[in-house]
C-alpha cells in the first residue's frame, strides 16, 4: 500500500480510503491511486479490508442434501442472485444432520459471512436463535423453524398435497397411496395433511395403511411402492411426496410388470427439471424453487441493510402439472 501511495503521490490513507471507500476522494486523486494499483499488480488483502470493513461480502447456504435436484435448483438462483449484487455463496450439504448442520453455522459465523440462508433447515430452534442475537441476519427456506420469528420463504405444501390427491380422485382413483417424507419435516407432515383433507372432502375413509413413511430419496419411493402393491388389496395410484421418492415408485411398479399410468397412477412433489424427461414423464406438483431462491436472497440483502426490520413470512403457492404418469383408473372388465 506504501508503494502504491508513492507512486500515485498521495497518503497512505487516502489508498485506504480509495480501497475501503471508506471516505469520499476526488475523483482525480481516485484515478491515481487506481492507476498506481493497476501498474504495481497491487491486491489489497481481502481479509485484512474485511475484517476493518465487517463485510465479506459473502452468504452462507446451508442445505440437507445437494445431491436432490429440488436444492440445487433453489441454489442455482440464489448464488445468481447473490452473484448480481457482488456476493460469493458458500454452500455447506449437511446430509439431514443437525450436529452437522450447527457445525457448519458456526464455521460461517467464523469466515464472517455477511449472512446465512438455511434452506430445508433441521427442526432445531437454538442455533437460528443464536444467530439472530448475534445480528447475523438470516432466511429460512422452504421448512418453518416453530417458534422463531425470523424472515421467511415457504410454499403452501398443504395446497400441493389437496391438489395431488384430488387430481388422483378426478381421475376415479378411490384406493390411493401415500408416500411421505421423513417423519420430522414439516413439509412432509402439511402435504398428508393434503392427501386426508381430500379423501375426506370426496367421502373416501382413510386407511392407513395406504400411508407409508419415505425419506425423499429414490430407494424409499422404491420400497414402499413394493410394500403398497403387495397388500392385498393395492392401490390403484400413489401420492409420493417428491419426485425423487415418485420416480423410485415408478422403477418398483415396472419391476413388478405394472405400467405406468395404466396399472398405476403416481403423482410426484417439486417439480424438478427431471419430471420432464423421465419415461412416463411425471404428474407432480410445482414448487416455486426459481422464485424461493430469488425471493429469499433478496429478503437477506434487504434484512443486512436494516437488521432491526420486523420479519417477513413469504408464502408461495404450488400447482399441479399433469403428465404422463396419471391416467382415469382402469375399471374391472
Ligand atoms: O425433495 C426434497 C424435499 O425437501 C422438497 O419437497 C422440499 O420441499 C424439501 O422439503
Amino acid at each position: 500500500m506504501r508503494d502504491v501511495a508513492e507512486r500515485a503521490g498521495v497518503s497512505v490513507t487516502t489508498v485506504s480510503h480509495v480501497i475501503n471507500e471508506t471516505r469520499p476522494v476526488s475523483d482525480e486523486l481516485r484515478t491515481r491511486v487506481l492507476a498506481a494499483i493497476e501498474e504495481l499488480g497491487y491486491q489489497p488483502n481481502a481479509l485484512a479490508r474485511s475484517l476493518r470493513r465487517k463485510k465479506t461480502h459473502t452468504i452462507g447456504m446451508i442445505l440437507p442434501d445437494s445431491a436432490n435436484p429440488f436444492f440445487a435448483e433453489v441454489a442455482r438462483s440464489i448464488e445468481a442472485v447473490s452473484f448480481e449484487h457482488g456476493y460469493s455463496v458458500i454452500l455447506c450439504n449437511t446430509d439431514g444432520d443437525l450436529e452437522k448442520e450447527l457445525l457448519y453455522t458456526d464455521l460461517l459465523v467464523e469466515k464472517r459471512v455477511d449472512g446465512i440462508l438455511f434452506v430445508a433447515a433441521g427442526m432445531s430452534a437454538e442455533h437460528i436463535l443464536a444467530l439472530e442475537e448475534q445480528h447475523m441476519p438470516v432466511v429460512v427456506i422452504d421448512r418453518d423453524i416453530p417458534d422463531v420469528a425470523v424472515d421467511s420463504v415457504l410454499t403452501d405444501n398443504a395446497q400441493g398435497g389437496l391438489l395431488a390427491t384430488r387430481h388422483l380422485i378426478e381421475l376415479n382413483h378411490r384406493r390411493i397411496g401415500c408416500i411421505t417424507g421423513p417423519s420430522d419435516v414439516t413439509p412432509s407432515a402439511e402435504r398428508v395433511s393434503g392427501y386426508q383433507q381430500a379423501l375426506q372432502e370426496n367421502g373416501i375413509p382413510l386407511d392407513e395403511t395406504l400411508i407409508v413413511r419415505g425419506d425423499f430419496q429414490y430407494e424409499s419411493g422404491y420400497r414402499a411402492t413394493r410394500h403398497l402393491l403387495a397388500l392385498s388389496d393395492p392401490p390403484t395410484a400413489i401420492f409420493a411426496c417428491n419426485d425423487l421418492m415418485a420416480i423410485g415408485a415408478v422403477c418398483a411398479a415396472r419391476e413388478l410388470g405394472l405400467s405406468v399410468p395404466e396399472d398405476l397412477s403416481i403423482v410426484g412433489f417439486d417439480d424438478i427439471r427431471l419430471a420432464s424427461f423421465v419415461n412416463p414423464s411425471l404428474t407432480t406438483i410445482a414448487q416455486p424453487k426459481h422464485e424461493m431462491g430469488v425471493l429469499a436472497t433478496q429478503m437477506l440483502l434487504e434484512r443486512m441493510q436494516d437488521r432491526d426490520r420486523p420479519p417477513r413470512r413469504q408464502m408461495l403457492s404450488t400447482s399441479l402439472v399433469p403428465r404422463q404418469s396419471t391416467a382415469t383408473r382402469r375399471t374391472e372388465i
